[in-house]
């Protein structure tokens, strides 16, 4: 099995706006992790129900890994929750890293959501490797201004630049449509960049082919719904554009856009 099993308490959970909660846990040995991979986490007093553990990207790692969570289900609305000192389980750290970019690219992250955690680490280890925050680009949509959680962290990593749908925050509209107009604008300019997107499935499909059809590289943090984590229960089949299926969780999540066969099983 991959990843090594931690079980440690929930140090601290901080409820944002709109069922979103960041959750930091007190590792008794440092989680070493790189961006973009992701925990199987569940609280050891579930029970039976839910069963399965649920994958969640890693916000930070080391000795006090935390993950971003947006109630969806059961597994997520216990987390959102969760009392300081609830013992969990970490299967850590999973799946592929994002692949960084090449020494002459500039980066935009576009993100969605909760997509945007394993954004935040990426642009965090970018700056850590001495990428200037002006050469992190950073487009993030999201329904209304309560749909942006922890954009205030991104805008000290990177150039932020916020989209919504109703307008309340930002650029009127959904994130794809300033995606276009800047990298309409990058390959006008010439400028190398490498784009990094995690959010809802369709507004990656339309990321990735905005990328494709400008000639840019993309990468892509895949959520399909998982068992086990690690390659056993075959569940988490994503389609890939050459036919045949990868696994999410042994193959990606991170994983070249181009890849995928955005119109296939839908997750
Ligand atoms: C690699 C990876 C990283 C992830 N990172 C995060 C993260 O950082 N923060 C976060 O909040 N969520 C993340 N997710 C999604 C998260 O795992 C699911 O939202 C969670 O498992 C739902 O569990 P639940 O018991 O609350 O809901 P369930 O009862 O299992 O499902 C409730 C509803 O959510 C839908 N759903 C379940 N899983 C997904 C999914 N993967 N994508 C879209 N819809 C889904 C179901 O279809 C259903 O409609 C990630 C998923 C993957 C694969
Ligand atoms: S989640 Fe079990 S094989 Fe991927």
């Amino acid at each position: 099995m991959p990843g090594t099993m931690i079980t440690m308490p929930l140090a601290r959970r901080e409820e944002l706006e709109a069922g979103y909660h960041v959750l930091w846990f007190d590792a008794p040995e440092p989680i070493e992790a790189q961006a973009g991979q992701f925990a199987m986490v569940r609280a050891a007093d579930w029970g039976s129900t839910p069963l399965l553990p649920r994958p969640m990207s890693l916000l930070t790692a080391g000795r006090e890994p935390s993950v971003l969570i947006k109630v969806v289900g059961e597994g997520t609305r216990l987390m959102g929750g969760a009392a300081v000192g609830n013992p969990y389980t970490f299967l850590a750290p999973l799946g592929t890293p994002w692949r960084v970019p090449e020494p002459n690219e500039e980066t935009l992250l576009v993100a969605g959501g909760v997509g945007v955690a394993p954004l935040i680490y990426l642009a965090r280890e970018l700056r850590g490797a001495g990428l200037a925050r002006e050469r992190i680009h950073v487009l993030y949509g999201g329904r209304t201004v309560r749909d942006l959680p922890l954009s205030e962290q991104l805008d000290e990593l990177g150039r932020l630049r916020v989209t919504t749908e109703d307008g309340s925050r930002g650029t009127e509209g959904r994130v794809t449509l300033v995606v276009a107009e800047e990298l309409e604008r990058r390959r006008a300019d010439g400028i190398a960049t490498r784009v990094y997107t995690c959010g809802p499935h369709g507004m990656m499909a339309a990321v990735a082919k905005l990328a494709a059809d400008h000639g840019f590289p993309c990468e892509a943090s895949l959520e399909a719904p998982m068992g086990c984590g690690y390659g056993v229960c075959l569940g988490c089949a994503v389609s890939k554009s050459e036919g045949g299926y990868l696994y999410c969780c042994v193959d990606g999540p991170c994983v070249d856009a181009a890849t995928i066969d955005w119109t296939g099983r839908v997750f």
